[in-house]
C-alpha cells in the first residue's frame, strides 16, 4: 500500500461530509445525486457521528420524517428541485407533501440505529432519539412483511432493481426480460451527462427501470397492489440479509429500551426469515443466489448480494463457505471485494454493480465477518478499502483489478465509511 496518512485522509473525509451536507440531510454527491437517498443517509450517519453525534441523529430523523403513512421509507426524498437527476418528482408523481420516489431501498436503518445507540457518547441524547425512531423502524419492517411477502414465506421481494441498491447487478438481467419496454415516455438520461456511459447501466435496462415506475404510478402507488402486479419480483439474498440483521438489531435495541412488544415482533420475523433464507442457498455456487418470484426459479448469478448473508447470523458452515468465496474473489481481484464473481464471463470491472467494489458493501461484509469470528478476513477487507482510497480517492466505486476510482467523485458514503474504518483501525491498534 502506498503511504497512508491517516490524519490527512480523515480530514479529507470530514471535508467531503461537510461539503455534501445540506443542513438536515446529506446528498450522495454533487451533480449526479442531488437529493437525499435512503440507505446512503443511514450509512452516512455512521460517519457523521465521528464529528457531531447530534447531526448524525438528525440525518436519520430527516429521512424518517418522510416515511409514508403505510410504513414505507422511500428511496429518495426530493427536498429541493434540481433537474440534474432523472427521474425527478414529475415522473414519480407520488403525491407526497415533500416529493419522494415510490420505491424503497435496503433497510440498513435498524443496524445503524443500534450502532449509533450502542456507541454514542451522549447517552441522554441517544436514548431520546432511539426511543423516538424505534417504532418508525419497526413500522417499516412490518410494512415489508405485509406488502412484500404477501404469502408469508419469510422472504421479501424487491419490485424494482433500484430497491436492491445494486441497480444493474447481473442478478436482475433475467427478471428484467419480463418487463416490457414499450410505451416508455421519451426521456433524457442525466447520469451519463455526469459519468462515462461505460461505467453506468445500458439503455435497455434504463428503459425498463422507467417502465416499472410508469406501471406503479398507474396503480397510484398503492402498495397493497404493487407486489402482485409488478412484472419484476425478485428475492434478493443481500436485501433479505440486511433486513434480518436489522430485525435482530431492532430487537436488541427494543430490549434495552424496554419495548417488549417491538422486541417480540422483531424476534418472530427474524426467526422465520433466517430459516427461509436457507432456501436461497446454491450448492453449485457455494453461496446464496436470488430467486425470481415471477418465473419461479433461482437466478444463476453469483454476486456479492449472495455473500451479504454473512451479516445475518447464518450457521457456521455457511459462514465458512462465504468467507472462502470472499477470499477466492479477492485473490483474482486484488482490491476485493468485487460486486460480482470475477471468474464469471459477465463480470465487468468498470460497470457499476457488475464488478466494481463499493466501500459500503465492504463495510457490511467486514462487520458480518468480524461478528462471526472471522477477524483476519475482516481486517483484510478493511485494509483493502483503505488501500482503495490511496489508489482511487473518495470515489463512488472502484475497479477491483486496478483500484481506479469510478463513477461520481467526492462521495458521501465513501467518506463516511472511511471515517468509520479509520476509527475501527485506531481501536484495533
Ligand atoms: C445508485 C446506487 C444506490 C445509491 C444511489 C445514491 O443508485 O446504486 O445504491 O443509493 O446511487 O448513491
Amino acid at each position: 500500500m502506498t503511504h497512508f496518512d491517516k490524519p490527512a485522509v480523515f480530514a479529507r473525509a470530514a471535508a467531503i461530509l461537510r461539503d455534501n451536507d445540506r443542513g438536515a440531510y446529506t446528498i450522495p454527491t454533487k451533480g449526479l445525486y442531488p437529493f437525499q437517498w435512503n440507505w446512503d443517509s443511514c450509512l452516512t450517519a455512521l460517519g457523521l457521528r465521528h464529528f457531531d453525534e447530534a447531526r448524525a441523529w438528525l440525518e436519520i430523523e430527516t429521512l424518517m420524517a418522510h416515511q409514508w403513512p403505510d410504513g414505507m421509507v422511500p428511496h429518495i426524498v426530493f427536498h429541493v428541485p434540481d433537474d440534474g437527476y432523472f427521474p425527478g418528482p414529475d415522473v414519480w408523481r407520488t403525491g407526497r407533501p415533500v416529493p419522494t420516489s415510490g420505491i424503497t431501498q435496503p433497510p440498513v436503518l435498524g443496524f445503524v440505529l443500534h450502532r449509533l445507540f450502542e456507541e454514542a457518547s451522549d447517552r441522554a441524547l441517544a436514548e431520546e432519539k432511539a426511543r423516538a425512531l424505534l417504532p418508525k423502524a419497526d413500522a417499516w419492517h412490518r410494512w415489508f412483511y405485509t406488502m412484500r411477502d404477501p404469502a408469508g414465506e419469510g422472504l421479501v421481494a424487491i419490485i424494482h432493481p433500484w430497491e436492491s441498491g445494486r441497480d444493474n447487478a447481473v442478478d436482475w438481467d433475467g427478471a428484467l426480460t419480463a418487463v416490457p419496454s414499450d410505451g416508455v415516455v421519451p426521456y433524457v438520461r442525466r447520469d451519463i451527462g455526469h459519468v462515462n456511459a461505460g461505467q453506468r447501466p445500458h439503455k435497455a435496462e434504463y428503459d425498463r427501470y422507467i417502465k416499472l415506475v410508469q406501471i406503479f404510478r398507474d396503480l397510484a402507488w398503492d402498495n397493497a397492489r404493487l407486489h402482485d402486479a409488478s412484472p419484476f419480483r425478485v428475492v434478493d439474498p443481500g436485501f433479505n440479509a440486511i433486513l434480518i440483521r436489522s430485525d435482530e438489531d431492532l430487537a436488541d435495541l427494543a430490549a434495552t429500551l424496554g419495548e417488549p412488544a417491538i422486541e417480540a415482533a422483531a424476534r418472530k420475523r427474524l426467526a422465520l426469515s433466517r430459516a427461509a433464507l436457507e432456501r436461497l442457498w446454491s450448492e453449485s455456487h457455494s453461496q446464496y443466489v436470488a430467486f425470481d418470484r415471477v418465473a419461479g426459479r433461482p437466478v444463476d448469478s453469483a454476486s456479492v448480494g449472495g455473500l451479504l448473508p454473512v451479516l445475518a447470523g447464518v450457521e457456521a458452515s455457511r459462514m465458512q463457505a462465504l468467507a472462502r468465496r470472499i477470499r477466492a474473489w479477492t485473490e483474482v481481484a486484488r482490491f476485493g471485494v468485487p460486486s460480482h464473481d470475477p471468474s464469471d464471463p459477465r463480470f465487468e470491472p468498470k460497470r457499476y454493480w457488475r464488478g466494481p467494489i463499493w466501500l459500503i458493501v465492504n463495510y457490511l461484509l467486514a462487520d458480518g465477518l468480524r461478528r462471526a469470528g472471522f477477524e483476519e478476513d475482516a481486517i483484510l477487507v478493511d485494509a483493502n478499502s483503505l488501500a482503495l482510497i490511496s489508489e482511487g480517492g473518495f470515489a463512488e466505486y472502484y475497479d477491483p483489478l486496478s483500484g481506479e476510482g469510478l463513477g461520481g467523485g467526492a462521495f458521501t458514503w465513501t467518506a463516511a465509511m472511511v471515517a468509520e474504518l479509520i476509527t475501527i483501525a485506531r481501536d484495533d491498534s
